[in-house]
Order: C-alpha cells, then structure tokens, then sequence
C-alpha cells in the first residue's frame, strides 16, 4: 500500500485498515495479513515500555521500534511517529529526526497536532516524505486537553476540529488519524475532506479505522476504553498456554524424546 493506494481507497468507498506495531515478531506475523498499514506510534512507550503516557517517547526509542518492525513487515507501508516535541524545536533539527525515522524504515511520519504545525508539515511534505496528521484527542497534549476526553462535544471544540482538518489537508497531509472524536463530527470532517481519516473512537463514518496491537488481540489487561474491540482474548490465552508448558515441565512430560537431541 502507497499514499496513492489511500486515496484511491477513499475514493472508491473502500476502508482503509492499520494497526500498531513494535516489533519485529509481531511483524512477521502481521506481514501476511490483510492490513494496509501499520503505525509505530508513540503509544510505544505505553505498550512495550510501560511508562503512564506518551511524553516519554523519545527519537532513539522510536527509531529501534521502527527498524525492528521494518526488518519483519514485509512490504507493509510503516508510518513512523514523531515523538513528543520533537517536531517543535527547530525546524533543521524537526528534518533531522524526520530523516532518523525514515532512515530507520518508515515510508511516512505522523505528527500530532495542526494549528501550528503547518509550516513544518509543509515543509516535510515538500521534502518529499509524506505526514500523516492527527488531531482530536491527542495524546501528546494530555496536559493541556485536562485528561483523556473525547473531543468535538461543544460548538467551540467542533469548530476547531474542522478547522484544524482543513488545515491538515492544506499543508498536504496524505490522511489524518481522527481520535476520540463525537461520531457526527468526525462522519462531518470526512465528508468534507478531499484526503483520507482514519478513526480511533471516531464512529463508523471515517475513511479508515487504526487499533493499537494490544487492544485488538486483548493483550491489555489494564484499561479497555470503550472504543476498543478485542478480536482475542489473547492475555487469557497467553496465561493458559504458559500455566500449561509450566504443568508439562513439572510433570516431565516436556521435553519428551521428539524434543531431546
Ligand atoms: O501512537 C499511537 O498508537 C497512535 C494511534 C492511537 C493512532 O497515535
């Protein structure tokens, strides 16, 4: 799947489909599915590091995932993200870290945030790597939004989500993640957008959906928001799998002789 492939899909009406991913295990694995694209997102230092938000995801970090799942994914598009303010210093040290992560194996970054940001999305695109947006709930910005909110409930913040959607569009971004947004806004924005959304807790109206890997394989024991579905019950079937390989050793049924040299 290239960029190209996004707005076709949008065109002829077809969902577009992306998951997170970390790393290189789990992208062999998703390699042969059916997915358009995968995200390394931040949420990275959530997920695999176990820090409370995203704010502690750094370059370096993003960087190892990155080449991590490039090395397993195949042929799937890689969206890289671009960690906390490491988009708002400078714009030549914004291009070096744009420059790290693609080097690393992403095809395209993501960067949260639109008011603001204009000029350096430009600027990126115009370099010839394409940026995927992202606005709504967005996680980089948990202490000013006051918490994790859906976004779009008052007059004032629905306005502001078309705005910033226009602003993505006109900067050049190749699709934008809608998060956590009130479904009517976001079913509005998509209509009105010449390019892509993709939802995570948008409603059934976007161009797309995107779920984080622990979320759609029921691997996140601590926190189910209400926008996620579990496809498995993957930490139960984890915990059973293990309890029996520690019954099978105990009980010296394994390693039986298939497995002894
Ligand atoms: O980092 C991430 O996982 C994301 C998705 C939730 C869109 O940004």
């Amino acid at each position: 799947m290239s960029v190209l492939q996004f707005f076709e899909k949008k065109r002829m009406g077809q969902k577009i489909t992306m998951m997170t991913c970390y790393d290189y295990t789990s992208a062999r694995i998703v390699a042969d599915t059916s997915i358009d694209a995968l995200l390394v997102g931040d949420s990275v230092a959530m997920t695999i590091h176990g820090f409370k938000d995203t704010v502690s995801a750094t370059v370096d970090m993003m960087c190892d995932h990155i080449a991590a799942v490039s090395r397993g994914a195949g042929k799937k598009m890689i969206v890289g993200d671009m960690p906390f303010l490491s988009f708002r210093q400078s714009l030549p040290e914004t291009m070096s870290v744009v420059q790290r992560l693609m080097q690393a194996g992403a095809s395209a970054i993501k960067l949260e945030g639109a008011i603001g940001n204009e000029k350096t999305i430009r600027h990126i695109v115009e370099s010839g790597v394409p940026v995927m947006g992202h606005i709504g709930l967005t996680p980089q910005l948990v202490h000013t939004l006051g918490g994790y909110k859906v976004q779009g409930k008052t007059d004032h913040s629905r306005q502001r989500l078309v705005e910033e959607a226009q602003a993505l569009q006109d900067a050049g971004c190749f699709a934008f993640v809608l998060e956590c947004v009130s479904a009517d806004v976001a079913s509005e924005i998509t209509k009105n957008s010449a390019v892509p959304t993709i939802g995570i807790g948008a409603g059934r109206e976007t161009d797309g959906q995107i779920l984080v890997w622990q979320d759609v394989l029921g691997l996140n024991i601590d926190f189910k928001p209400k926008f996620v579905k579990a496809f498995l019950n993957g930490a139960e079937l984890f915990k059973e799998n293990i309890d029996l390989y520690v019954k099978a050793v105990q009980s010296g049924e394994f390693p039986s002789d298939a497995h002894c040299y």
